[in-house]
């Protein structure tokens, strides 16, 4: 049976403004959090009770796909070939539980291990972005009119005068939390000390809120190394859709698998994204990582 990619979308944009009430219904404290690893690894039942809820509307909806969610995955599950929503319920969970208003909701649907549609909203900010491939990517905020992204898509001029979302993640030792650092100062400090500045550097907890500003052209470019497929699976679709690039952290690869775990998202311009992917390339090096 053909899948209408669009109807996927339209169910999920529905789905998840009725999920964001579960959100905005909460009270959390960042006293009610449960660690998972470690103190910047973190849960909530709001967490949990979002992808219950997503998880059961989508399976009555389509009972055929396969579903993989931040709470419920289990170490070593592989997203196959098959139509699969990766999604997370809470994407930005710090700034949830500190009341910051930059955490969203986010799922996306990957065929053949590549994102189709997606569909990230921020409730707090009554912020959406939504993509099917093939059919572009939109922004809409309340009371205003849905925007096609770009918003903006002028020359990338190198690394520069670049505004990059970069984010930690939850390992605080070990390569990835290392090549995170390395990518941090090296672009923060001047030639003299060693580094190559730019502009500046943002760092808002949401991976998935930041590539979609990178799709929108607010931002430069995005860096993780050691986030999850659910961390950008949906935010991957629009940031294509728009134009932008999504390439591996390490030098070479321009066609990273959706379970890379390292992550360049690389705005949508007219001119110079392949030069600006092998400047940042060239602060990597060859550091190993995950
Ligand atoms: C986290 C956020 C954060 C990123 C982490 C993710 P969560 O997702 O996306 O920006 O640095 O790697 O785990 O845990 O809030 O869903």
């Amino acid at each position: 049976e053909e899948i209408s990619l669009r109807d996927v979308s339209d169910f999920l944009i529905g789905l998840v403004k009725e999920a964001a009430d579960i959100i905005l219904d909460a009270r959390p404290t960042t006293n009610t959090a449960t660690s998972k690893k470690n103190t910047a690894d973190i849960v909530t039942e709001t967490d949990q009770a979002v992808e219950k809820f997503v998880q059961e509307a989508l399976s009555r909806k389509y009972p055929t796909f396969a579903f993989v969610g931040e709470e419920s995955y289990k170490s070593g599950v592989r997203i196959t070939d098959q139509p699969t929503f990766i999604v997370d319920p809470i994407d930005g969970t710090s700034n949830f539980v500190h009341g910051f208003p930059a955490s969203c909701i986010s799922i996306g649907l990957v065929i053949n291990r590549r994102p189709v549609v997606g569909v990230v909203y921020n409730p707090f900010q009554e912020e959406l972005w939504s993509a099917v491939q093939g059919e572009g990517a939109f922004t809409q905020r309340a009371n205003h009119p849905r925007q096609q992204l770009p918003l903006n898509n002028t020359p990338l001029q190198g690394l520069g005068p670049a505004c990059i979302g970069i984010e930690w993640g939850s390992d605080r030792e070990g390569p990835n939390f290392e090549l995170n650092l390395k990518v941090f100062t090296t672009l923060s400090r001047t030639a003299a000390t060693g580094g190559r500045f730019v502009n500046s550097l943002r760092c808002t907890g949401s991976a998935a809120i930041t590539i979609c500003r990178v799709a929108a052209g607010q931002q430069e470019a995005f860096w993780e190394c050691g986030c999850w497929a659910w961390d950008v699976a949906a935010a991957w679709c629009i940031l294509a859709e728009a134009g932008g690039l999504m390439v591996d952290g390490h030098p070479g690869n321009w066609r990273p698998p959706i379970d890379n775990r390292r992550y360049l998202a690389v705005r949508p311009a007219v001119s110079g994204q392949e030069t600006f992917v092998e400047e940042f390339w060239s602060v990597i090096g060859n550091d190993r990582s995950t």
